[in-house]
Formats: C-alpha cells, structure tokens, sequence
C-alpha cells in the first residue's frame, strides 16, 4: 500500500496512491514555487477544489495530454466539458463522497469563492478529504477561512493547511484549524508564492507541534510526505 503525498508549492499537489497518480489544483504555469512543467507532469486523475485561475491551473492542457479524469464539482465540471471540451470529467458536489480507483473522495465544506477564470459561475469551493484503500485520510482544507464546522471533519492522517492569510486563513487561524481537525500531522500550504503571502512555514509548523496535539511539518516544494500503514 502506498500513500505518498509530493508539494508542487502553492496549493498543488501529486499523489502517489497505490500506483494512481493524482494532481490536486494542478497550478503550474504562475506557480513560482515550482519547475514542473504542465508540459510533462503525469496524472491519472486531476481534482479540482475550486474555480480560481490558481487552482483549475493548468488542469485543461493536462488533461487533454493525458487523458486523465478530472474531479470536481457540478459547475467547474460543466465548464471544462463545455467550454473546454473534456470529456473524461466526474462531478461530486460538497458532503458527497465516491469510490474512484484510487481513494475515496469526499467533497467538504469550504468557505471562500470559485469564479472561473473567464468570470463563469464555479459553483462553491470545496475541500477534499481522500481515503486510500489502506484506510489512510488526507484532508485538503484547500482555500477557506477558518470555520468551527472543521470539527466535522476531525481524524484524518494528515491535514494540508492554507497558511498565507490574505486570501486565506493565515497562521493563526491555522493553528486554530488543526486543534479542531485533529490530524496526527499538518503541512502548511498556500503560502510565500507572492509576496502577499509570505510567511514562514517551517515557524507556523513549529507552532503547531507545540501548541497542538499534531506534529507540524513543512515541506518545500519538491517534498514528498509518506503516510505509512
Ligand atoms: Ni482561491
Ligand atoms: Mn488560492
């Protein structure tokens, strides 16, 4: 069993799930954070938390070049079907989950916008919390402020945390967002891709192993985090 999660900067990921690999908010062209390139990065499956240009990213060059599946909500999937002609696109919508290859995927509550790129509608922004067949969680709090309804989703492995402020929940609402979700880890994210939000992760993660029942941890982009069975 494999659950490896590898920081793309920003809020972009790529998992390593039992061999599928999976892109969340596949951010690469802007992404000052990173020297992937959409170019040449692999996916089996995209997931799309919300409409913003710094999450849909690169999603629909990536998916026309690999044929992966995109994940997202009802609205951003009509867009990329519509707009962009995808066709391998699956909708979910916030509080529902689904069994896909490679992990269960429920859509969370999250408390921000998602307006496309174009100024299309995207529907509401969503978190993700994504169960492997191993029954290891992660919990993507994607883009949101802090909200007490976090508890709802409290037990996961690992909790990947905005902390950049500004357009999100910054390092103190972060800190918060932990004690209520509880994981046994938490990464920083979202953070010191601009100068707006430039913050320091390696201090936000030191906070959370002292004031939290969690061990904090920063990852630079490149970094891989293994959750073990
Ligand atoms: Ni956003
Ligand atoms: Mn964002």
């Amino acid at each position: 069993m494999t659950y490896k999660i590898t920081f793309l900067g920003h809020a972009t990921w790529s998992l390593d799930i039992d061999g599928h690999t999976v892109l969340i908010d596949p951010f690469f062209n802007g992404n000052t954070l990173t020297e992937v390139s959409p170019d040449d990065v692999e996916a089996d499956f995209i997931i799309v938390s919300h409409g913003h240009g710094d999450h849909v990213g690169d999603t629909v060059a990536i998916a026309k070049r690999t044929g992966a599946k995109v994940i997202s909500n009802f609205e951003i999937g009509n867009w990329l079907m519509n707009t962009h002609g995808l066709e391998n696109v699956h909708q979910q919508h916030l509080g529902g989950g689904f069994q896909h290859e490679f992990g269960h995927v429920k859509l969370t509550i999250a408390h921000h916008g998602s307006g496309l790129p174009d100024g299309s509608y995207g529907g509401s922004p969503a978190g993700l919390i994504i169960t492997a067949a191993s029954g290891k969680s992660a919990y993507f709090l994607c883009d949101t402020a802090l909200f007490k309804d976090m508890e709802l989703y409290a037990g996961p492995d690992v909790a990947l945390v905005p902390i950049g402020d500004n357009f999100t929940m910054g390092p103190d609402d972060a800190v918060e967002a932990v004690k209520l979700i509880k994981p046994e880890t938490a990464i920083p994210c979202h953070y010191n891709t601009w100068p707006l939000i430039e913050h320091d992760g390696a201090a936000w993660a030191d906070r959370v192993t002292s004031e939290t029942d969690a061990k904090g941890l920063e990852l630079k982009p490149g970094d891989s985090f293994t959750l073990e069975d």
